[in-house]
């Protein structure tokens, strides 16, 4: 494979490619007016934290007007606020103060499915069968004798067939809808010109009103295959070859993100705007395979791709170091960053995936180190910071449609979406003025030691750790390295460059190894022992 050059030099224009985003959950961020949500005024408010910390973009999860089916995802307006969240000017407050603060922002567009209640999806109902307004969505006739079969085998997501069929005006079942994730999220017809214009007309929207980039949601579903042929048994299963699902990576998305690229750069900069600089797009797109996946960010479309490989990948030093280095190749035969990405609204807390407990902790420490240490940009989510474990949710407090569509077997991902800590030694933690019953979701009884006040001035704690990681990073820009890893063929722990005066070793085997002699420790995720690195452990050295 040979490298792509990269266009341009890495000055303040293209930020993004080395930029550390934060990703903000707003309903358990920060609670601004006590009635146990977050929102968009508690988001501006904690803006310190993010200073602190050293941030360059937050990234805000949906916070649209939405009946909230699937935490947000299901948007019934997208360029409204929704009234919980706050209002229009609160986000042109929030916009304002993290420019302030030096701070790009970076909003979620869900181009793939609108909630149920989105007026477009209320008008296909009542307008019936051929009319124009079903259009903008994909009905289909059942299969069956009297249509009583989904028109194909697809499967939602969530569990269970991805369609489903409703009652027309005059009371008889009708046609069904195709719905890739839950049945209030109905998928639009990407091939339907009214579709590729609205979206124009979303992102001009929200560029207007100052932001710096999107994350586009599902990114790589937008087409269906024509003819909505069969997956065939198997679906969702082999996720290396999830790119030949007739839903995933059609070629047409291609041409379309080209498009909206095209529309990012040429769109007016705000006023006040204080550089020209790049406008983000990050793809969320499930794709595995690494060739395919590296079409999303080719010159002239997306700059960013989340790295799902690096997330999912085992606390394993052989499946680590696999997945560096192919991730890391694979963008560089496009000239493109990796997008690292330990955690989200969507995966189970590090802490716990990697173990729980102390050991959980304890990689979770040296995964950090690793991550900020690769050259390329990186994602961070709440409470990452802080070292968060998966929360236990009670049933009766679940809302994540995963639970009741996988018939109770999957408890879903709200685990991960608890209220942050802030301070104090009892829930709410400083979240909200509301009474810990009334917050979004129950936090657990021994979060006062995770509390962003009882970590900030705690230089062992994982949130110090994080902050001298990119205060370092930002000391060392690595826009140009070739990643190259050394280490034993047995894969127990590898070392790379990331700069001329940063090094970064992680061992995740039971044998200790040496540092050389001439290595100046920087930072390292927990003691070393003289000056041996102990198992789970990473450590930063000139
Ligand atoms: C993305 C979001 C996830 C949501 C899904 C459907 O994967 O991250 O939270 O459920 O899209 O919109």
């Amino acid at each position: 494979m040979t490298a792509v050059p990269v266009p341009g030099a890495v000055g303040p224009a293209r930020w993004w490619r080395e930029a550390v985003c934060y990703e903000i959950h707003p309903r358990a961020f920060a609670d601004g007016d006590g009635n146990g949500t977050g929102d968009l005024p508690g988001a501006t408010a904690r803006l310190d934290h993010l200073a602190h910390l050293g941030v360059d973009a937050v990234w805000i999860t949906p916070f649209y007007p939405s009946p909230l089916a699937d935490g947000g995802y299901d948007i019934a307006d997208h360029t409204g606020v929704a009234a919980d969240l706050g209002t229009p000017a609160d986000f042109d407050a929030l916009v304002a103060k993290s420019h302030a603060l030096g701070i790009k922002v970076l909003v979620d567009v869900v181009p793939n499915h609108t909630s149920h209640r989105h007026p477009w999806f209320l008008e296909a109902v009542a307008a019936g069968p051929g009319s124009r307004a079903r259009q903008r969505y994909i009905f289909r006739e059942g299969r069956g004798e009297k249509g009583e079969l989904p028109p194909n085998d697809w499967q939602s997501a969530f569990g269970g067939p991805a369609w489903t069929r409703i009652d027309e005006a005059d009371g008889r079942l009708g046609q069904w809808y195709l719905h890739l994730h839950a049945p209030e999220q109905p998928d639009l017809d990407w091939r339907h010109a009214e579709v590729v214009a609205e979206f124009e007309r979303i992102l001009r929207h929200w560029l207007d009103r100052g932001v710096d980039g999107f994350r586009i949601d599902v990114a790589h579903t937008l087409f269906k295959a024509e003819g909505l042929p069969d997956a065939g048994p198997g679906q969702h299963q082999d996720v290396h070859r999830n790119h030949l699902m007739p839903y995933y990576d059609q070629e047409e998305l291609h041409p379309l993100f080209r498009d909206w690229r095209a529309l990012l750069d040429r769109h007016p900069a705000p006023a006040g705007a204080v550089a020209p600089h790049e406008r983000v797009m990050v793809a969320e797109a499930g794709i595995f395979d690494r060739e395919r996946l590296a079409r999303y960010v080719a010159p002239g479309e997306m700059q960013q791709t989340f790295n799902f490989a690096f997330l999912e990948c085992p606390w394993d030093g052989p499946a680590m170091r696999e997945v560096v280095e192919q991730s890391a190749r694979g963008m560089q035969a496009v000239g493109a960053p990796v997008t690292w990405v330990l955690s989200s609204h969507d995966a189970i807390r590090p802490v716990s995936r990697y173990g729980g407990g102390r050991l959980g902790e304890r990689r979770a420490r040296a995964a950090a180190l690793l991550m900020l240490a690769l050259p390329g940009a990186a994602y961070v989510y709440q409470g990452e910071e802080l070292g968060l474990p998966q929360a236990h949710i009670p049933d009766d407090r679940i809302r994540d449609p995963l639970w009741e569509r996988s018939e109770h077997r999957q408890r879903g991902r709200d685990g991960c979406r608890v209220p942050l800590p802030w301070a104090g030694s009892a829930p709410p933690y400083g979240f909200s003025d509301a009474a810990a019953e009334d917050c979004w979701f129950p936090q657990p009884a021994d979060w006062a030691e995770l509390s962003v006040a009882a970590q900030r001035d705690d230089e062992r704690s994982i949130l110090a750790l994080y902050r001298a990681a990119l205060r370092l990073r930002r000391a060392h820009p690595a826009p140009d390295t070739v990643l190259r890893l050394q280490g034993p063929a047995n894969g127990e722990w590898f070392s790379f460059e990331r700069s001329a005066g940063l090094r970064c070793l992680v061992n995740f085997g039971a044998r200790p190894v040496p540092l050389d002699d001439r290595a100046e420790v920087l930072l390292s995720s927990a003691p070393l022992d003289g000056r041996d690195v102990p198992q789970d452990t990473a450590v930063w050295m000139t």
